[in-house]
């Protein structure tokens, strides 16, 4: 049974699985996974897959890996899909992940952008929100708040609704504003109580956060991107999906514009339109 904790071990070497005869049904349900979400669980990841299926199964009140696996097939509960989407994934994110990228995003990119109504900035796998509230912070460092609300459009996606909902809420435990300089804490947040801490309503109300799958086609955007992050998510896609997405965010882009990724996740296997500016940063050709 999927309940009992004693049939899965935490052996890393081999794969483990629920029961006896279970392996094929967690290809497939490794195989749907890849499939709706892009993520990609190597056989040495098996085991972690198996631990956070049973963790779905306990949560949803499903007996066993097969009907998992029915209802994930007959379609027709959606409420697991959207867990499995939040429990497969890693949400892991700290607001000024990578100081070094956050810095050139205000001293390099900023400049470059073009003179447009509003500059299009898109976080693509926001997790619960720190990635686009750091670049709120940012733009309104260096424009102020009022021409930064009104030049800046920030948009976070991410596939987890749960994660959506947390990036929409923006409160956080003290713990998780430690990255942050303290004068900007201040500036930024306001104790709520209980340790935790929540973005003032001028960012809460600017950045706007929506559920979005990178592996659904089509996208629904109109207008493109002058900026885009997709950041510390490439990792769990193979080179196949990755490819396609950034090659769908080149699409999303205005010409002159910027992708950020991580800056442990190259392009460089990868054939791409994207030009390498610096790791973790490619350019669109054209603009300024
Ligand atoms: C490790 S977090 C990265 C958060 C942030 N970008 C950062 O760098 O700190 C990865 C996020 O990617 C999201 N994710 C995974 N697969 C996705 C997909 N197919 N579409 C959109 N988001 C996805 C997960 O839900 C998770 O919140």
């Amino acid at each position: 049974m999927v309940g009992n904790g004693s049939s899965v071990s935490s052996n890393k070497s081999t794969p483990v699985f629920f029961q006896p005869g279970d392996e094929q049904t967690l290809d497939l349900v490794r195989q749907w996974i890849y499939a709706h979400t892009g993520l990609y669980y190597p056989t040495d990841k098996l085991p972690l897959l198996a631990q956070r299926l049973k963790a779905v199964c306990r949560e949803l009140r499903i007996p066993d890996l097969s009907t998992l696996y029915q209802f994930l097939k007959d379609g027709n509960r959606p409420d697991l899909a959207l867990e499995l989407a939040q429990a497969v994934s890693t949400n892991h994110t700290y607001f000024f992940r990578e100081l070094e990228n956050i810095k050139f995003f205000q001293q390099r990119i900023i400049p470059t952008l073009p003179s447009v109504e509003r500059w299009r900035i898109w976080s693509g796998a926001c997790a619960s929100g720190e990635e686009v509230y750091t670049l709120a912070i940012v733009l309104a460092e260096t424009l102020g708040m009022d021409w930064a609300r009104r030049k800046g459009a920030i948009l976070g996606t991410d596939i987890s609704p749960a994660m959506i909902e947390l990036a929409e809420r923006g409160v956080y435990h003290y713990h998780k504003l430690q990255p942050i300089p303290e004068a900007l804490r201040q500036k930024y947040f306001r104790p709520v109580g209980l340790g935790q801490w929540q973005v003032k309503p001028e960012l809460q109300e600017w950045c706007v956060f929506r559920r979005l799958n990178l592996v659904s086609k089509p996208w629904p955007f109109k207008n493109r991107f002058h900026v885009v992050l997709l950041r510390n998510v490439l990792y769990y896609f193979d080179n196949e999906v990755r490819r396609e997405v950034v090659e769908r965010a080149y699409d999303t882009t205005a010409p002159g514009g910027w992708l950020v990724t991580s800056v442990t996740e190259s392009l460089r296997n990868i054939n791409t339109r994207w030009t390498w500016v610096r790791p973790g940063i490619y350019r669109k050709s054209g603009g300024k």
